[in-house]
Formats: structure tokens, C-alpha cells, sequence
């Protein structure tokens, strides 16, 4: 069977846009391919420096895609950082990796680009661990044999670097080993490339503008209403298309709520609606949904619930597939 492969970076409570861009698609793929999802805890490490949180939001992580239905028995579900063959492939990766390549790479000139705005040296504050990203992340998905890589359009950059260093990699060895060529599957996302936050921009846990999933009910109530919106009066027509609030309705909306999100975008084209009716029909729609997770969710977050077990099997699995490309690579490389 062809592999599924994804990873969320436990660097903030899992979110609206992780769900729609990463976790659902991943779900609905694990019911057709081999398929591994995981915890990208090192990730994290290039910015959470409490280890308190760090462990705090690696174990959230685990438990949101758990409670949003990811089967472990299905589905190798593991943490990265169990993985120990991950590092050792970073290594050789990093060896047939240009520099050039990393200079490009969107998130480290993003960061650059902030501190040449803000007058500062360009490298303030980026680490190695920002620098070298893209090529662990490409690590994550070449050691399992990954085909598609389901992700939101923020990180296909990431994915085509993967395939990029794996050809690399195939060029050099090939004769000996050749890693599989990855390829991303993006969400159709209706309005927009990605879901937005609360200002408007992506949701992002870096913007610090997210609705993380499980959230308290009248907590998540008060984030909605802080969704910007214009001025435009109640009774006047309204671009349900250029609006934050009705990006993240359509895109959330399960299959069962299609007619609200069709209606509701009429009765903004026609006027009558108002932002904060808008606003309402959108905490129904999530509170809805989200409910019956949320309950899930707590459950596995209680010390002793069976998420740890859970992790180590995955882990386990996880392994035996990773060493056998890494028996394949020591090989290939002449250091077995
Ligand atoms: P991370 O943790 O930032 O995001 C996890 C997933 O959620 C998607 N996503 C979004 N989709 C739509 N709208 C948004 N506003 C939005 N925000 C986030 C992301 O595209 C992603 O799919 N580098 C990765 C983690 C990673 C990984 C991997 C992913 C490490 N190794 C290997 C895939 C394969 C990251 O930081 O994602």
C-alpha cells in the first residue's frame, strides 16, 4: 500500500487550521494508505525552550489526534523524538544537502527578513536548529518510505525540499539505494489558501492568533467575537468571501453543516446579516463539532490514560520501519 505521513510541531495547542489542514485530510487518507502520523517534538525545540511546556504540549498534541479520531491500531502513531534513526539520517541527509538550498528555505528568510525590518543583524535569534528545519523534517518523511504527505499549503515548501534532497541522495547512491519521492496533498480549502486567525492573517501559533481546538465553550465563544470585522451596517450586502469569519466557517464546516454554509453565504450576499449573527452561526457550527472531541480530548490528558502505552507501540513500529531504510543508507554511504 502507498504511505501517509504527517507530523505537527508541538509548539502550541493543536488548532482550527491544523485540524482542517493537516489532521482531517490525514484521517480521511489513513482509511486507504499505510499510514504514520507523529509528534515533531525536535521541531518544537527550535523555539519552546520550557521543557515543562514542551512535554505539556507534546502530550496535547498526542491527545487532539486521538480524541479527533486517529486510530492507533490503524495508524503508527508515534513521537518523533523516540525515534533515534531520525537523527542519524539527519546527519547524512545534511551531507548531500546544498546550503543554497537552506539560504531559500521560507520560514529562516522569513525570520531574517523580520530582523533586517526591525534594523537588527540578520541572524538574531535564529539558531542552526531553524536553519537546518527543512532537512529534518525532510528526514521525517524519506526514513518511512512516505508517498504523500498531507499538509497545509504552508509547508509544501517543505515537502518539494524533501523530494529535492532525496533526489540528491538518488543521484549519489542510487545504484545502492534510492529513497521514494514524496509528493504534498493540500486541502481544497474553498475561499483562501490556509485558514485564518483571529487577525486575520494565517492561523499560526507563531502569530500568536489561534483558536487552539479545546478550548472551555464560552472561552471559545469570546475568541470568535474577537475575529475582526468591517463596519458595514447589518442590513447592507457583505463579501462572505473577503471575511475572516466566514473563511474559517467554510472551511471547517463538516459535510453535515454544507446547507448552513450555503445559506448563510446567501443571506450576507442579499444583506439582512449581520457579523455578529455571522459570528454566531460559526460558534454553533464549531461548538457542534468540537463538543464530543473536546470530552475525548480531556480523557486522554488525565495522568494514567493509556496515551503513553499508546505512543511506545507506535514508536516500536515506527522503528523497525526506520531502521531498515537506515540499515539500507549506512550501506549505501560505505560506513557499513
Ligand atoms: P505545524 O505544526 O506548523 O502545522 C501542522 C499542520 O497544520 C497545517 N496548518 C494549517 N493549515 C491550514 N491553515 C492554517 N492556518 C494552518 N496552520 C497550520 C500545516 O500546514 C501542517 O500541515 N514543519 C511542520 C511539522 C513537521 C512535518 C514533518 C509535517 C515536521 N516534520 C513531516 C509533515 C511531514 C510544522 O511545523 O507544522
Amino acid at each position: 500500500a502507498k504511505v501517509s505521513l504527517t507530523g505537527i510541531k508541538p509548539s502550541g495547542e493543536v488548532h482550527l487550521g491544523n485540524l482542517v489542514g493537516a489532521i482531517r485530510p490525514a484521517l480521511r487518507l489513513a482509511q486507504q494508505y499505510d499510514s504514520l502520523y507523529f509528534i515533531a517534538d525536535y521541531h518544537a525545540l527550535t523555539s519552546i525552550r520550557d521543557p515543562e511546556l514542551l512535554r505539556h504540549y507534546s502530550r496535547s498534541v498526542a491527545a487532539s489526534w486521538l480524541a479527533a479520531g486517529l486510530d492507533p491500531k490503524r495508524t503508527t502513531f508515534y513521537v518523533q523524538s523516540d525515534i533515534p534513526e531520525i537523527f542519524e539520517l539527519n546527519w547524512v541527509l545534511s551531507c548531500v544537502t546544498g546550503k543554497g538550498l537552506m539560504n531559500r528555505a521560507h520560514a529562516y528568510k522569513a525570520a531574517r527578513d523580520r530582523n533586517v525590518e526591525a534594523g537588527e543583524d540578520p541572524d538574531v535569534g535564529v539558531n542552526m536548529g531553524l536553519y537546518n528545519y527543512p532537512i529534518l523534517m525532510a528526514v521525517d518523511i524519506l526514513i518511512m518510505e512516505t508517498d504523500v504527505v498531507p499538509v497545509g499549503k504552508d509547508q509544501v515548501q517543505h515537502v518539494e525540499y524533501a523530494a529535492d534532497i532525496a533526489g540528491s541522495f538518488n543521484h549519489l547512491y542510487g545504484d545502492s539505494y534510492s529513497f521514494k519521492i514524496p509528493q504534498a496533498v493540500i486541502p481544497e480549502t474553498g475561499t483562501g489558501d490556509v485558514l485564518p486567525g483571529l487577525d486575520g492573517r494565517k492561523m499560526s501559533k507563531s502569530y500568536d492568533n489561534t483558536i487552539p481546538l479545546f478550548l472551555p465553550e464560552n472561552k471559545l465563544k469570546k475568541l470568535v467575537r474577537r475575529i475582526p470585522t468591517d463596519s458595514t451596517p447589518v442590513e447592507d450586502p457583505k463579501d462572505p468571501d473577503s471575511s475572516a469569519v466566514f473563511q474559517i466557517l467554510e472551511q471547517f464546516a463538516p459535510a453535515s453543516a454544507a446547507d448552513v454554509v450555503a445559506d448563510t453565504r446567501k443571506r450576507l450576499e442579499a444583506g439582512g446579516m449581520g457579523w455578529g449573527e455571522l459570528k454566531n452561526v460559526l460558534f454553533e457550527v464549531l461548538n457542534t463539532e468540537l463538543a464530543p472531541m473536546r470530552e475525548r480530548y480531556d480523557d486522554y490528558m488525565r495522568p494514567g490514560s493509556e496515551l503513553d502505552e499508546v505512543l511506545a507501540r507506535g514508536a516500536e513500529r515506527a522503528r523497525e520501519r526506520a531502521n531498515r531504510v537506515l540499515s539500507s543508507v549506512r550501506k549505501a554511504v560505505g560506513v557499513a
